[in-house]
């Protein structure tokens, strides 16, 4: 009887799954067939009233309905859902051309600086920083730059306005003035404060001058600082050293020339240059018709900057240079204006 019964709703359900058409048709059959006051569910509730025999039997039936409902169900829902998709319109032809994606890319500047630092890192050199927004202590008093020395008038310096520095910044015990530092020469105070010789670091990072630009000035410049100490450090050495840099910078020999110059933290001090790359030494814009670059200074440590980091008066020699990124970075890629690199200008950087 009862095996009458759930074959006969069996029938019925997968004969009016058929004619359903919409959601409201759905829910309708399920609540009918599967609900909780369907007979099928009445039949599974009674079946603990049934003999052992009778429930085993009757309930594999009726388990078995109700699965082959719930299916019958289920692949109505994915039909109905599939008939109010339009599969014409929807349609990706895989064989249109994609649209061209713009891939962003490092800024010259910093392929430059990459470069440089695998140059000096293969030599055994370590890359250090220091900050931008710096004590006047560091950028000049502990460089040998006395108070009222005019070498400070080198540089013409963004000072800080005491209202905009931090009042809660430890940097004011040594100095009260805070200034955009105007080169990077001081991380080499910051540095030997912290470290022994011997060591070779290079100290790549930005600086900042108040000044008139022109095709070979920026208010805002990069600078790569070196700074080798330890025993009996030379002048050779740093000739070495920087031909050996320059060659591979540039991969092939240029011209160098050292030309004595002062600045307070070295003794003796030189200027360095390098043959124009840009017009090979015959004269144009960047090398003020010239035929040379001038890369930046050098020279041997100034005992008194060694005194200023605490270390022993003639203990140890050192050699220390400031190049311009922006000028090797001019002279490789060929670039006549230094104001192009910081200029934002797309069609200017997507070319590096
Ligand atoms: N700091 C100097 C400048 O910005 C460049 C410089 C000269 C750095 C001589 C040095 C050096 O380390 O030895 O103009």
């Amino acid at each position: 009887m009862l095996e009458q019964k759930i074959l006969g709703i069996k029938t019925e359900a997968l004969e009016r799954i058929r004619s359903v058409k919409d959601d409201a048709g759905l829910f309708e059959f399920e609540k009918k067939y599967l609900g909780r006051k369907s007979e099928l569910t009445g039949i599974l509730k009674g079946l603990k009233d049934l003999s052992q025999e009778d429930r085993k039997k009757i309930g594999e039936l009726a388990n078995a309905v109700k699965m082959e409902i719930s299916e019958a169900l289920e692949g109505k829902k994915r039909e109905l859902k599939n008939a109010g998709f339009d599969f014409e319109s929807e349609r990706i032809d895989v064989t249109i051309p994609s649209k061209a994606n713009g891939y962003g890319h490092p800024h010259i500047l910093s392929i430059v600086q990459r470069e440089i630092e695998d140059i000096f890192t293969a030599m055994g050199f370590e890359i250090a920083d220091g900050p931008e927004i710096e004590q006047e202590f560091y950028n000049f008093d502990a460089l040998n730059v006395a108070k009222d020395h005019p070498a400070r008038d080198m540089q013409d310096t963004f000072w800080l306005k005491p209202e905009i520095q931090n009042p809660k910044s430890k940097i004011q015990n040594k100095s009260e003035n805070i200034l955009l530092r105007t080169h990077t020469s001081p991380v080499q105070v910051r540095y030997m404060e912290k470290h022994k010789p011997p060591f070779k670091i290079i100290v790549p990072g930005r600086a900042f001058r108040n000044e008139a630009t022109d095709a070979t000035h920026e208010h805002t410049l990069h600078q790569f600082e070196a700074l080798v100490v330890g025993d009996g450090v030379n002048v050779g050495n740093f000739k070495y050293i920087a031909e050996t840099f320059f060659t591979k910078f540039f991969g092939k020999k240029l011209e160098i020339r050292l030309r004595p110059s002062y600045f307070p933290f070295v003794e003796p001090g030189f200027e360095f240059d390098i043959s124009c790359t840009v017009c090979g030494g015959r004269g144009c814009p960047s090398c003020k018709h010239t035929g040379w670059l001038e890369v930046g200074g050098a020279g041997m440590v100034n005992q008194n900057v060694f005194v200023s980091a605490g270390y022993k008066r003639n203990a140890y020699q050192g050699f220390a240079w400031g190049f311009g990124l922006e000028r090797l970075a001019m002279m490789k890629y060929k670039i006549d204006d230094i104001r192009l690199i910081e200029s934002g200008d797309l069609r200017f950087i997507r070319q590096f």
